[in-house]
C-alpha cells in the first residue's frame, strides 16, 4: 500500500520507495509494485462471493508481469487474456486451462488454436465477439479434432458513465455481439454444434466504473438473455440444460484521487444476488484488471529539468507518455507527489510533463514546492501503465520492481534503451 512514513517519505509496503529502488539497483523511471497488497485485494474480492461458485478472471492486460499473475493465481484468481501472447504468459505463470478465458475481437488463429488445444478440453471459454467468429472457431476446432468451449460476449446496450474511450457496452461499441444479432449467433451455433459447445454468456460494459448500477444493468440484461437461450444450442446437463457460467466482465473503478464510493466487493455481492436468483448453480465470472493492481503500483521519476516560460513553470520528468500513456490518451489524472516530502497545500504549482516529443505528454498541474523535489512518485499506476508503454523517441521501457509479501525485492528490466538501439540498428 502507498503511504508516508513519519519523516514524510513515500513508502510502499511500509518501506521508503527510494530505499526500494536502491535495494533493487534500478534507476528511474521505475515502476514499483506491492504484491502483498495485490494479494490482499484479490482475497477481499473473493471473500465477497460467499458460497456462490465463482471465478475471478484477472484481466492480465492491466499488468502482464509474471510476478503479478503468479501472485493473483496463488490467491485463487484465474485470468482473462486478450491474445496468444497473454495466454502464453498466463499459462507460464501456472494457470490451468479451467481458469482461463480468451476474449478480444480480432483473435488470431494462433490464439484460437492455443485456447482450443490447452489441456484435455481447452480453456474454460473462448468469449466469442461476433457471429462471424463462431464459424472461424468451429473451423479451427474441426481441424484440431476438438470441441471448442465458447461463451457469447453480448453487448448489453448499456452506456456506462466513464471516459468514452473505455465505455464498451453501448450499441456503437466495437466489442461484442449486438442483441439484435443473437438469433444469427444461435443459428451459427446450431450449424457448428458438432464443433462448438456453448458454455456461457458474458459482457463487459466498461472500465473505471465508480458506481454499481450500470454493471448490474448489464448483468441483468445478460441473465435475461441466458434465460432465453434456445434449448437446441444449450449444453445438455443433468439438471435440465443450463449454461455453466455467466460472466459480467470487469470494470470495477479505483480512487485516482477524487474518491471512489464503491469497492470491488460491492459489485461482487450485488452480482452474486442476481445470479442466485436468475441462474442458480451457474459459476459467476468477473474479469477485474485495474481494481486488483492499479492502486498497488507507483511510477517513480526523476526531475530532469525545470523551465519557466511566460508565467508558467514547467517540471520535466524522465518519465513520460511512453511509460504511462493514460494522461495523454484519456486526459487521466494521476496524483504526482514528491518522493521524499509530504505535499503541502501552499506549494507553488508546476506543470508536470514528460520529455517526449508530443504536446499531450503532460501529466497536469501539481503543487510540488520550490525548489521542486529531485524525484517524484506518480501514484496508482499499477494498471495499464507498463503494459501500454512504447519505444517512441527511442525510449527504453521503464524498470519494474516487485516487492513481495515476504519483503523480497525482484526486478525485471528486459527492454531497456540499449536493447532498443541494438534492435533498430540491426534492421
Ligand atoms: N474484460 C474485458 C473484456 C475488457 O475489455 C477489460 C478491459 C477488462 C475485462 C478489465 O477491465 P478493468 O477491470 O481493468 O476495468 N487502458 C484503459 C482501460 C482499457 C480497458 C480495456 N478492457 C485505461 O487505462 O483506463
Amino acid at each position: 500500500m502507498f503511504s508516508r512514513d513519519s519523516e514524510g517519505r513515500a513508502t510502499v509496503a511500509g518501506r521508503p520507495l527510494g530505499a526500494i529502488l536502491d535495494a533493487a539497483g534500478v534507476t528511474t523511471p521505475a515502476y514499483v509494485y506491492d504484491l502483498g497488497a495485490m494479494e490482499a485485494e484479490a482475497c477481499e474480492l473473493m471473500g465477497a462471493f460467499g458460497e456462490q461458485p465463482h471465478l475471478v478472471a484477472y484481466a492480465v492486460k492491466a499488468n502482464t508481469a509474471g510476478a503479478v499473475i503468479r501472485t493473483l493465481a496463488a490467491a485463487g484468481c484465474g485470468a482473462e487474456v486478450g491474445s496468444a501472447a497473454e495466454l502464453a504468459v498466463a499459462v507460464r505463470a501456472g494457470l490451468t486451462p479451467d481458469r482461463l478465458l480468451l476474449s478480444g475481437m480480432g483473435k488470431t488463429v494462433a490464439a484460437i488454436d492455443a485456447a482450443i488445444s490447452s489441456g484435455d478440453r481447452g480453456i474454460r471459454a473462448i468469449q466469442v465477439d461476433s457471429v462471424d467468429e463462431l464459424s472461424r472457431i468451429a473451423d479451427r476446432a474441426r481441424s484440431l479434432g476438438r470441441r471448442a468451449r465458447v461463451a457469447l460476449r453480448v453487448n448489453p446496450g448499456v452506456m456506462a458513465d466513464t471516459h468514452e474511450a473505455i465505455a464498451t457496452g453501448h450499441d456503437d461499441a466495437k466489442f461484442g455481439i449486438a442483441m439484435r444479432d443473437l438469433d444469427a449467433a444461435y443459428s451459427a451455433l446450431g450449424r457448428g454444434v458438432a464443433d462448438l459447445e456453448l458454455v456461457g454468456l458474458g459482457g463487459h460494459v466498461g472500465s473505471q466504473l465508480t458506481r454499481t448500477d450500470e454493471y448490474l444493468e448489464g448483468a441483468r440484461a445478460i441473465l435475461a438473455i441466458a434465460a432465453a437461450v434456445p434449448s437446441a444450442v444449450r449444453r445438455p446437463s443433468a439438471d435440465g440444460a443450463r449454461l455453466e457460467l455467466v460472466d459480467f466482465g470487469g470494470g470495477f473503478g479505483i480512487d485516482y484521487g477524487d474518491g471512489c464510493p464503491v469497492r470491488p466487493a460491492d459489485f461482487a455481492r450485488a452480482a452474486t444476488l442476481l445470479v442466485q436468483e436468475g441462474m442458480p448453480g451457474a459459476t459467476l465470472v468477473v474479469e477485474p484488471g485495474r481494481s486488483l493492481v492499479g492502486a498497488h503500483g507507483s511510477l517513480v521519476a526523476s526531475v530532469v529539468a525545470t523551465k519557466r516560460s511566460g508565467s508558467r513553470r514547467w517540471l520535466v520528468l524522465d518519465a513520460g507518455m511512453t511509460d504511462l500513456l493514460r494522461p495523454a490518451l484519456y486526459g487521466a489524472r494521476h496524483r504526482i507527489e514528491s518522493l521524499d516530502a509530504a505535499p503541502t497545500s501552499t506549494d507553488p504549482t508546476w506543470r508536470v510533463v514528460g520529455p517526449v516529443c508530443e504536446s499531450t505528454d503532460d501529466f497536469g498541474e501539481f503543487s510540488l514546492g520550490d525548489p521542486p523535489p529531485s524525484r517524484v512518485v506518480i501514484r496508482d499506476a499499477g494498471a495499464y501503465g507498463y503494459t501500454m508503454a512504447s519505444h517512441y523517441n527511442g525510449r527504453g521501457f521503464p524498470a519494474e520492481v516487485f516487492v513481495h509479501a515476504d519483503g523480497r525485492i525482484a526486478t525485471s528490466n528486459a527492454h531497456d534503451a540499449a536493447s532498443w538501439i541494438e534492435g533498430r540498428s540491426a534492421s
